[in-house]
């Protein structure tokens, strides 16, 4: 009789709190000659309900990273299991969906899209799903009340401040409720106040369970995260949790 007892089999979803695993990742950009190391052999796991920094200098591989995590491309060797489902298995068609529906992606330059509302900017998401109309424009007005812009919906992104776009692009992010927000420099374009409120919506979004992945040059930014990853040249050199997270206005919030 054959014994299936001791073969290691990976746990199910729900039978771990992992969201994110990478496993050897590696990532070349192939420009003909010239072979690009993006990522070198990365081995990382991110925890549901994780607040994460991704810091480096220019060129170290944190939006190589992003990019990846976010199913926007794709290794070049390694894996990335991604709730459990190995992200090199699926089609295009399977990753555009895991797109749309486990990932918020914000980026620094905001990219909304030009003289549409923020209130259609942020139900756009939502008309790949099957909600109705209606409830898409409700649940798109809660979202904009959410980030604190319930008066701005009808306003065209160029009517809007830094922080303001910024907002929106978070309400967006939220619309089908992912599991996971990625985003790569949010508050690059945007003073220290506006950072502050952006990084302290975040924090919110951590306390209700939601997995927050930031990338930040600065320490005050990364210092709102319970959880710093540094890069150099592709490769993680260190990986450090951040017991006393900061509040906006200075304050912090020790567990
Ligand atoms: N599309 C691409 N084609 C070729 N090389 C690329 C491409 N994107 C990134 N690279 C290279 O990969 C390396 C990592 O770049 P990446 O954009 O991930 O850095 P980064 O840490 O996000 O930098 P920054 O802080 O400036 O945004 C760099 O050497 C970069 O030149
Ligand atoms: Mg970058």
């Amino acid at each position: 009789m054959k014994r299936f007892g001791a073969l290691k089999k990976r746990p199910e979803p729900w039978e771990t709190d992992e969201l994110i695993r990478l496993e050897n990742l590696v990532k070349i950009y192939d420009m003909g000659a010239l072979k690009v190391l993006g990522l070198k052999q990365i081995n990382l796991t991110i925890r549901r309900g994780e607040f994460v920094a991704v810091m480096g200098q220019s060129g170290s591989g944190k939006s190589t990273l992003m990019n990846i995590l976010g199913c926007l491309d794709r290794p070049t060797s390694g894996h990335y299991y991604l709730d459990g489902a190995d992200t090199g298995e699926m089609t295009a068609g399977e990753l555009s969906a895991v797109r749309n529906r486990k990932i918020g992606f914000v980026f620094q330059s905001f990219n909304l899209i030009p003289r549409t509302s923020a209130l259609k900017n942020v139900e756009l998401p939502m008309t790949y799903g099957r909600r109705p109309k209606k409830e898409r424009r409700e649940r798109a007005m809660e979202l904009l009340a959410r980030v604190g812009l319930e008066t701005r919906w009808s306003h065209m992104p160029n009517e809007l401040s830094g922080g303001q776009r910024q907002r929106v692009a978070i309400a967006r992010a939220l619309a089908n409720e992912p599991p996971l927000i990625l985003a790569d420099e949010p508050t690059g374009n945007l003073d220290t106040a506006a950072s502050e409120e952006i990084m302290e919506l975040f924090s919110g979004l951590h306390d209700e369970g939601v997995t927050v992945v930031v990338v930040t040059h600065e320490e005050e930014i990364a210092a709102f995260t319970g959880r710093i990853i540094r890069f150099r040249d592709g490769e993680i050199i260190s990986d450090e949790t951040n017991p006393c997270p900061r509040r906006k206005g200075g304050g912090e919030r020790c567990c």
